[in-house]
């Protein structure tokens, strides 16, 4: 038997814990396994596919990043070329994967990797490829799944972020404005803020009114309480608004979303007349060490994928149902997308605890 690994999309802190379990569980099978270097590029012939040995593997769990790389522009089905003149066209190489993959004497795939990754997985399984699936991403988009390795570690970063500017915004008096990752969902958010005690919390899922943060920062005002702290998903919208768009993307990229911090700081200080800063807190949540719950989960999940591999289970995804690792279709995962439901516990205790979601 050999199996093949590849890591796909932005990468997130407990893909090597993954990597590392799914290794050393085949090899203790006996089986053979390559790496497939930056998605499927390496099946591309855009880089490389190496075998994987025990000795790669060995001390990588606690850190972040991939060994394997990733990319999050490398869709054989719609991947980017250049026209020469500065434009792209889409092409699908797809079939490339296939016949590459094939004359590897490859026999299934563990693919590793968020909502983009799983799509590109489900497409390549109707073409007949056997694959099991890892989801991965801090913004815990995935349906399926009670969660995704790496969103524990990016809510950690960003509940320090939160500590931190409790401490410099009270000295201050300032109003802080902290931009956090998530695209579309507001998971992040939600939970560091909740957990670190912000005042504000604004998501994608509860479209803010301005003027409502500013009664909450003018109230916390009147109390005595003369600093907020306004953590903002970089995919919130205002009511009747858009969101904030980052600026271009490179060709076969997703939009890149965030920048909404300092608008709305400045709006703040406008309306508040007070000194309002901002900060976003970016790709901090992607790196590092993952944290141990991080770190657990992955290394479950490469255990489960190498089993699941064993037991023929292609199209399948290894999900977290508590307190079990299970496998579901990975169509099922795909059916739904994962959105912070506005009347979830948390965020009623958020609001019955004095949070604002601006609304
Ligand atoms: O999906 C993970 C994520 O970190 C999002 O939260 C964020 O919008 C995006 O990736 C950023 O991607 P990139 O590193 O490609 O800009």
């Amino acid at each position: 038997m050999r199996i093949a690994l590849s890591t796909g999309g932005g990468d997130a802190p407990g893909l090597n814990a993954v990597i590392r379990a799914a290794v050393l569980s085949a090899l203790d099978r006996g089986w053979e396994v390559l790496g497939i270097k930056r998605g499927y590029y390496g099946l591309l012939g855009e880089d490389d596919v190496v075998p994987m040995t025990r000795d790669m593997v060995s001390g990588i769990g606690h850190l972040g990043g991939t060994i394997l790389r990733t990319t999050n522009r490398g869709n054989p089905f719609a991947y980017p070329v250049p026209n020469g003149d500065g434009t792209y066209r889409e092409v699908d190489r797809s079939e490339e994967v296939v016949a590459n993959s094939k004359a590897l004497g490859i026999d299934a795939i563990i693919t590793i990797g968020g909502d983009g990754s799983l799509s590109i997985a489900q497409r390549l399984v109707e073409k007949g490829m056997k694959m099991v699936a890892v989801p991965k991403t801090i913004d815990n988009d995935v349906s399926g799944t009670i969660t995704t390795f790496g969103f524990d570690t990016a809510v950690t970063t960003a509940i320090e972020a939160i500590d931190k500017l409790h401490t410099t915004a009270e000295s201050h008096d300032r109003v802080m404005v902290l931009e956090v990752m998530g695209r579309d969902a507001g998971f992040i958010a939600l939970h560091s803020g909740v957990a670190a005690s912000a005042d504000v919390v604004l998501i994608p899922e509860i479209p803010f009114d301005v003027d409502v943060v500013v009664k909450k920062i003018r109230s916390r005002d009147l109390a005595g309480r003369r600093f907020s702290i306004v953590v903002v998903a970089e995919g919130a919208v205002p009511i009747g608004g858009e969101e904030s768009i980052m600026g271009p993307s490179m060709p076969g990229q997703a939009k890149r979303m965030g920048g909404i911090a300092g608008p709305l700081a400045r709006m703040l200080q406008e309306k508040t007349g007070k000194e309002s800063r901002s900060m976003v807190l970016g790709h901090l949540q992607r790196g590092g060490q993952p944290t141990g719950y991080d770190r657990l989960l992955a290394t479950r999940f490469g255990g489960e994928a190498v089993r699941a591999v064993a037991e023929g289970k292609w199209g399948h995804m290894v999900a977290l149902h508590s307190p079990n690792i299970v496998t579901i279709p990975i169509v099922e995962a795909l059916r739904e997308v994962k959105r912070v439901d506005p009347k979830h516990d948390i965020v009623l205790t958020a609001r019955a605890t004095g949070i604002s979601f601006g609304d």
